[in-house]
């Protein structure tokens, strides 16, 4: 009887926001009290789908949570079985991967990174969790924060990009449009931030390999985007598969209890990876899925995704006393606070509204603002003599390309419930916005991997027929993302060859890149007249591209990867170290390549507009910048052309001479801003001591005194230089 009347105070404790967290905390000690061992563990046990067997499961408290069970009726039934038929009535979590749209397929998040937009990407989630959310799903395994430095790693699709300082306004961006203002509102997602930690370091881009970084690159470089999104609120996070020196993440006590709680005090739970925890076996540090199970609860993990280890082995575990009481109850605490934070106590079904879920998703405002995602995530990377915009009253356009007409690929990897019928290709994107003076031919002439050159006669064929031709080429949406390393990053297939003899035409090309990584492209680069990157980008990627070809939209992206010249000259990245011999054409004893400039295709930040911008009169407040004060940075940006444009004004820091090497340029501000023709703007930067602080020889987190040099502009390659002296008195 005790465990029914505490239920019951349990459930109707009225909620009161000044003290939610004592409160919910408070209801927590009262449910662990009432819970035997089984149904403690079984809070922290995580399946993919059910079947008549884990429903029987779930009816004895042995479950906590689902990934892959989606619809609100599906949820409600199980979530029926877990709060009507369980002892203690313990609400299910239910997860799943929303990492760019649930039905409303928006850009894939390496695209949407380009837009360097907070507000807008911020919206996008908000706009995924609301789709979700109608569908029963609670909690997304999303946003994916790690830096990611090596295209290779199909895997870089997901993330911002190589930058910690981007990267972690992007994370936060994201949390905050997963989660929204409160957690327990309808369409409030819980987010979670993976993979902790530095899986983008894999050696040779080869998913799931061997990390070996230093303390300082993991704090420096991998860290800052998951502080960012526990600074945000982040309500989880997932470990990683990987190992950083000799540890996996799963059993990385350092990583996932001393970083992660003592020095950032985050009170989420952490997720293994899928089966992450069994892979420990793999890994060779553990020696049965018993001591797996040990090794992940002690370092911090607190649900098991997939690997039954937990489900099998904890509470032997604990017999054994290989784990104690106190260490299973932290874990199970951290599970049930999210679901209270979430309010499933109160509202178990609060996500399984058929109604919602018929009227929320794919809505029209939903796909206008994936198209105006879309739009900003492309990034014009040459435009010689202005070939586009391109005008709307052509006479013949030939559109050419196995991704021209291509509704599955546009979605990307990891695409949710994102359908190929719900997208408009570059073709349909392109016939609707011409009229019918325009006549359009199109052709795949070629396939995207599979390497023949027979559908070649008919695309050079229709070529010279035409104004112009645009040729849409890249990677299939399947080629990046989980498992997808690719160790030659070039187009696939025969597609260069068809670009090749499309110029070879002598008519104006424009090629259209679809891809889920930076490529390998120096050819094209240097022989095409107009490239433009648009990544996947979803639903609405016809008329985005459509959109910018045709001038409706001025592109404004920029890129937030650096991009190769070729694959052997990976990893490059902006923020590199100056070496000892830094690179010097003509001086042989210095760090380079035989074969290759050392500069990248195009570097961090770098994307072009229909228009042109200047920057001039750079000045700081002071020549000299102390601790508690701030340095004002400005610099006035015109548009110098003839149509409105936005500019995305960047600027980058380098500590001169430091205790350790630092590296060349680091990104420490940033500012979208729209401009009318001839018009210019006065833009400011604040730096204060604290953006200048870098991990020094003993680890101390610290800003040394001596000189800074700052260069304003518009990439990472690029701009104006000035410098002031930091001074500690
Ligand atoms: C991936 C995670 C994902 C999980 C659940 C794993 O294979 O690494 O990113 O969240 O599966 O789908």
């Amino acid at each position: 009887m005790k465990y029914k009347s505490l239920l019951i105070l349990l459930f109707i404790l009225p909620f009161c926001s000044a003290s939610a967290q004592s409160s919910i905390d408070r209801r927590v000690d009262s449910l662990l009290s009432l819970m035997t061992v089984d149904e403690k563990v079984g809070q922290l046990v995580q399946y993919s789908g059910t079947s008549a067997q884990r429903k029987t499961l779930v009816r004895q408290g042995r479950i906590g949570s689902f990934l892959n069970v989606l619809g609100a009726n599906s949820t409600r039934e199980v979530q029926r079985i877990a709060v009507e038929e369980s002892r203690l009535r313990i609400p299910l979590l239910f997860g799943f991967d929303v990492i760019h749209g649930y039905r409303t397929t928006f850009p894939i998040p390496l695209a949407t990174a380009c837009s360097w937009d907070i507000a807008l990407i911020e919206k996008a989630e908000r706009i995924a969790a609301t789709e979700a959310t109608a569908a029963g799903v609670h909690w997304t395994f999303s946003p994916m924060v790690d830096i990611a430095r090596d295209p290779r790693w199909g895997r870089i699709a997901e993330g911002a990009g190589e930058d910690p300082y981007l990267g972690s306004a992007v994370a936060a961006a994201r949390v905050r449009g997963f989660q929204g203002p409160n957690l327990r509102s309808p369409t409030s997602l819980l987010a979670c931030a993976k993979h902790f930690a530095a899986y983008g370091g894999a050696e040779g881009g080869r998913d799931y390999n061997t990390v070996d970084i230093s303390e300082r690159t993991l704090r420096e470089i991998y860290l800052p985007p998951f502080k960012a999104a526990v600074d945000a609120g982040a309500g989880s996070l997932m470990c990683s598969f990987n190992e950083i020196a000799g540890m996996p993440s799963s059993a990385n006590r350092t990583l996932l209890t001393d970083i992660l709680r003592g020095e950032w005090k985050f009170d989420g739970f952490v997720v293994s990876d899928w089966n992450s925890i069994g892979e420990l076996l793999q890994h060779g540090v553990a020696a049965d899925l018993k001591e797996a199970a040990v090794l992940g609860l002690k370092a911090g993990v607190d649900m098991d995704m997939e690997a039954d280890a937990y489900h099998n082995h904890l509470a032997a575990a604990l017999r054994e006393d290989r784990i104690t009481g106190s260490e299973l109850d932290e874990a199970v605490r951290r599970v049930l606070r999210a679901k209270f934070q979430l309010g499933l106590f109160e509202n178990p079904y609060r996500n399984c509204d058929i109604g919602r879920e018929r009227r929320d998703i794919l809505t029209p405002e939903h796909r206008e603002a994936a198209r105006k995602t879309a739009q900003r995530s492309i990034v014009l990377l040459k435009n010689q003599n202005n070939l586009l915009p391109l005008r709307k009253d052509l006479k013949t356009l030939a559109i050419i390309g196995p991704l021209a007409d291509d509704k599955e690929s546009t979605l990307g990897p990891w695409h949710a419930m994102g359908k190929p019928e719900d997208v408009i290709p570059v073709l349909g994107g392109i016939k609707a916005k011409l009229g019918s003076g325009t006549k359009v031919l199109f052709t795949r002439g070629c396939e995207i991997e599979k390497p023949s050159m027979s559908g070649f006669t008919e695309a050079l064929d229709i070529a010279r027929q035409a104004d112009v031709v645009v040729v849409v080429v890249g990677e299939s949406g399947q080629m990046s993302g989980e498992a997808e390393s690719r160790s030659n990053i070039g187009l696939p297939g025969s597609q260069e060859d068809l670009v090749r003899a499309l110029q070879g035409t002598g008519k104006p090309v424009v090629v259209i890149l679809m891809n889920g990584r930076p490529l390998a492209f120096e050819w094209i680069a240097e022989n095409v007249p107009s490239i433009v990157e648009t990544w996947f980008l979803g639903v609405e990627t016809g008329n985005a591209i459509a959109d910018v070809l045709f001038g409706d939209y001025n592109p404004s992206g920029k890129l937030t990867t650096s991009f190769p010249r070729v694959t052997g000259q990976v990893p490059v990245y902006y923020n590199h170290k100056n070496t000892g011999r830094p690179p010097v054409d003509s001086v042989k004893w210095t760090s380079k390549y035989l074969d290759l400039k050392n500069s990248p295709l195009y570097p961090f930040g770098y994307g072009l507009s229909y228009t042109t911008f200047s920057y001039s009169q750079l000045a700081l407040s002071a020549k000299t910048l102390k601790p508690a004060e701030n340095l004002i940075v400005s610099v006035t940006v015109k548009n110098t052309g003839n149509r409105s444009g936005e500019e995305i004004v960047q600027l980058y820091a380098r500590d001169e001479v430091a205790n350790v090497t630092r590296p060349s340029r680091e990104l420490k501000g940033f500012q979208k801003i729209s401009l009318a023709p001839g018009e210019s703007k006065r833009v400011h930067f604040v730096l204060t001591p604290e953006n200048l602080k870098f991990y020094d020889r003993d680890m101390k987190w610290t800003v040394e005194p001596g000189r800074f040099s700052l260069y304003v502009g518009p990439n990472s390659a690029e701009g104006l230089e000035t410098g002031f002296h930091y001074s500690a008195q």
